[in-house]
């Protein structure tokens, strides 16, 4: 879908459809809401009389204009509370009323910018969420269906503002909103894909392309290469799968007199069976995604060289299959990872930080000043926080207070959670230095303990998206499936650690 921004009035735009807005609570629409109910002689504010149209929050109301303007239909998009009026509210709205239009066949439709200069929100900003909401919001992964649906397309989306003062800060918003979906929708598709699409070889092509794209480093390391270097815990959990595991190592230098280099670390399992501890059948099929993480630091990795931000970035993805098999790693074996610490693999579906272990200290081994992970590392975040948000966990609170803002900002929710001493005992080993599960308590609390053994003193943040990455309802800009989570979180922290490095 292309998005243009022009200077103009939205009752008199040559399109199938237009997008406005209704505040819960109003009485009578203002603004271009006004302009558009004059138009069609007081259609909208009957329907707000009649309670047929309220503007809660997720509400969308077709209005048929029967010809008393261009557009056949207008959408009424509900924004809430306009108090309460926030930026998740106008890319959830925007997700809604254009997913509406779409099933309407409307091919090109204009909206008004809301929000733009509206309780502190930048028209700037608004147009970044118009932007982010209308394209996440009609994602659709359709790769696989021999036949498409009848459904047609939104080809164009115009943004329409009355002062053609602020037409260029919006085309700004259009264009940064662009780099943040693009990469969105990337990690979409790598989640979404089926694992006999995207096997560690396949992730690898796709992170040279994006490479290539964007001309960013890249360097693979091969079964051979990673023993050399003693990374015995990532290629235990290889060991039971056909597939060639792959370390992927990107580099963006977009600030190379500064000697700090931000490291994203993605786990890239892309198919966890369990292994032998292998996982019951019913919603196996979900473990395609499980290397969401590595799939958002690849996708960040390229947004964050399109936004040419001056600052230098390290991602690193440790993929392999998870897979059961006669030459598979079993229950009670050790392993010695990259830093010479010993591993109990109690359980072979704890592979996830087996594998981040190894990840985590050759980043540490590359001199990364930060570092982020990024993984669906447990079932048992679900179990804590639900679906509504991403668990955080660290050794440094301002670094989790930057990735927990960053989060904000994108309308991705992050909770810290804590990573108290005493939760320590539950993964002491009796053969190793360390086990690899914790038993039925705390499970996302011990996992990111055991990472902590391997990311040591560097300051770190441990963000477990087993909740997050996907979804099972449509809701705002959500669809079934991948969410994306946490790629604009990601670039949202590459900028600000951008923002703050010029201001020192
Ligand atoms: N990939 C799973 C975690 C997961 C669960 C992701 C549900 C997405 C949805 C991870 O590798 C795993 O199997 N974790 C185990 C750890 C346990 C064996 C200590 C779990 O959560 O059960
Ligand atoms: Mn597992
Ligand atoms: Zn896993």
């Amino acid at each position: 879908m292309e998005i243009k921004v022009i200077a103009g009035d939205i009752t008199k735009q040559p399109v199938d459809a237009i997008i406005v807005n209704l505040f819960e609570g109003t009485e009578r629409p203002t603004g271009a809401t006004a302009a558009v109910d004059q138009a069609l002689e007081g259609a909208i504010s009957r329907l707000i009389a009649q309670r047929e149209a309220k503007g809660k929050k997720g509400e969308v109301t077709i209005v048929h204009t029967m010809g008393k303007i261009e557009p056949l239909r207008v959408a009424l998009a509900g924004m809430g509370k306009q108090a309460e009026l926030t930026l998740d509210t106008i890319r959830g709205a925007m997700g809604e009323a254009c997913r509406a239009l779409r099933k309407t066949g409307a091919k090109r439709v204009a909206t008004i910018v809301h929000g733009a200069g509206m309780g502190g929100i930048e028209p700037e900003e608004a147009a970044i969420a118009i932007t982010e909401g209308s394209i996440l919001g009609l994602y659709t992964f359709k790769r696989h269906k021999s036949k498409i649906e009848n459904e047609t397309e939104i080809e164009e989306l115009t943004l329409v503002e009355r002062e053609a003062s602020k037409i260029r800060s919006l085309e700004r918003g259009v264009a940064r909103g662009k780099v943040l979906t693009d990469a969105t929708a990337l990690t979409r598709d790598l989640v979404n894909e089926p694992a006999n699409y995207m096997t560690p070889t396949d992730m690898t092509n796709i992170a040279k392309k994006v490479a290539e794209e964007n001309n960013i480093e890249i360097e693979v390391l091969e079964r051979e290469h990673m023993s050399e270097l003693g990374m015995n815990a990532l290629l235990g959990v290889a060991k039971g799968s056909t597939q060639p595991p792959k370390f992927i190592i990107l580099r963006y230098w977009g600030n190379r007199e500064n000697p700090k280099k931000l490291g994203l670390v993605g786990k890239g399992i892309t198919f966890d069976s369990g292994g032998i501890s292998l996982k019951p059948a019913e919603g196996m099929g979900e473990m395609k995604g499980d290397m969401a993480g590595g799939a958002s630091v690849i996708a960040t990795l390229g947004a964050v060289a399109k936004l040419r931000l001056k600052i230098n970035v390290v991602g690193l993805v440790p993929a392999t299959e998870n897979l059961p098999s006669g030459s598979a790693q079993k229950p009670g074996d050790v392993v010695v990872a990259l830093n010479k610490k010993t591993i109990e693999v109690e359980n072979t579906d704890a592979e996830g930080r087996l594998i981040l272990a190894d990840a985590l200290a050759y980043g540490r081994k590359l001199g990364l000043s930060a570092m982020v992970d990024v993984a669906t590392l447990t079932g048992a975040i679900r179990i804590a926080l639900g679906t509504h948000c991403t668990g955080a966990f660290t050794n440094n609170q301002d670094l989790v207070d930057k990735v927990v803002r960053s989060g904000e900002k994108a309308g991705e929710k992050i909770w810290q959670m804590p990573l108290f001493e005493e939760y320590k005992e539950q993964i002491k080993s009796e053969v190793a230095d360390i086990k690899n599960t914790g038993g039925r308590f705390a499970g996302s609390i011990t996992g990111a303990l055991f990472l902590a053994e391997f990311s040591e003193d560097t300051p770190w943040v441990h963000l477990d998206i087993a909740g997050t990455s996907t979804s099972t309802s449509e809701k705002g800009y959500t669809v079934k499936g991948a969410t994306g989570v946490p790629t604009r979180t990601l670039i949202n922290l590459a900028l600000a650690l951008t923002e703050e490095g010029a201001k020192q």
